[in-house]
């Protein structure tokens, strides 16, 4: 049975008696509203350890003034239980005042430079300062042996990895796959927003990412790929961020082709925001 936790000391006590057993803990931190894409990252962090906590926790801080925090989905009871079906053992829920006792306004700031800056941050200001921000706390709440991100949120994987070695976590970072719906597009909490009427138009964008994938590799530039991708997209219907071409890193790619590569795009289909990726 999964046993649902409010309490730090409680939380503390079962991750301690853990380590005390010698077992490896596992950690998934969420949003909740959970899909398949969280379930795997579920099961992949229980290739990896003995005990799973998964924490559920809209937080605050990581969204802008105009985006969704009041209006995000939540989803409680299917969550736990789609949790326990998953494998995993403890469902942590810390409160807004426990996770931020001085308030909000007061929270001590984790900002990762250089990376944060990049695309997402670009579109989202201080996005990554609040998932930074909550991600160490929950680190040092749960005190995990590894811990599970999915890939989808490429950027994030690699602001979380970043911070995870300047600040000296003593975590295993795991990339969980990218898990899609049968038509192709990334699975995401959001995608709930998208009207019955829009919603097959957001196909597109997986489709364009393979369209880039391809030109490059067919050795197209990486400028026109990027300016393609995006008049596909616009023509599509989407409003784009950004349809891009990047080393692992997020570094710009040179002219030379070779080497790995990720294809990037965040673009607006209505009033929802979608983001998808393609490494290759
Ligand atoms: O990816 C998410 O759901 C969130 O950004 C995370 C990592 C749970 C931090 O709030």
């Amino acid at each position: 049975m999964i046993e649902t936790v409010t309490d730090l000391a409680r939380l503390r006590a079962i991750v301690a008696g853990w380590k005390r057993d010698g077992l490896r803990v596992g950690f998934v931190p969420t949003m909740g509203n959970l899909h398949a894409g969280h379930y795997s990252l579920v099961k992949l962090a229980r290739q990896h350890a003995d005990r799973i906590v998964s924490s559920v926790f809209v937080n605050p801080t990581q969204f802008g003034p105009n985006e969704d925090f009041t209006r995000y989905p939540r989803t409680p009871e299917a969550d736990t239980t789609g949790l326990e079906q998953a494998g995993c053992d403890v469902l942590w829920l810390p409160t807004v005042e426990s996770m931020y006792p001085f308030g909000v306004g007061l929270a001590a700031n984790v900002h990762v430079p250089g990376v944060s800056a990049l695309l997402e941050g670009a579109f989202r200001p201080g996005h990554f300062d609040g998932v930074c921000t909550v991600v160490s706390r929950l680190f040092n709440q749960v005190q995990p042996d590894v811990a599970a991100f999915g890939r989808k949120d490429y950027q994030q994987l690699a602001v979380i990895r970043q911070m995870v070695t300047d600040l000296a976590f003593p975590i295993e970072i795991l990339g969980g796959e990218i898990v899609r719906e049968g038509d192709g597009l990334a699975m995401s909490s959001r995608n709930q927003y998208l009207t019955a009427e829009i919603r097959p138009q957001a196909t597109v964008i997986r489709r364009v990412l393979l369209a880039m994938r391809e030109a490059y590799l067919a050795g197209a530039t990486r400028e026109q790929v990027e300016a393609d991708g995006a008049a596909q997209l616009e023509a599509a219907g989407f409003q784009v961020d950004y349809a891009v071409v990047r080393l692992p890193d997020l570094g710009e790619p040179g002219n030379s082709h070779d080497g790995a590569r990720v294809a990037l795009v965040a673009a607006k289909l209505g009033s929802t925001r979608l983001i998808d990726n393609v490494e290759f």
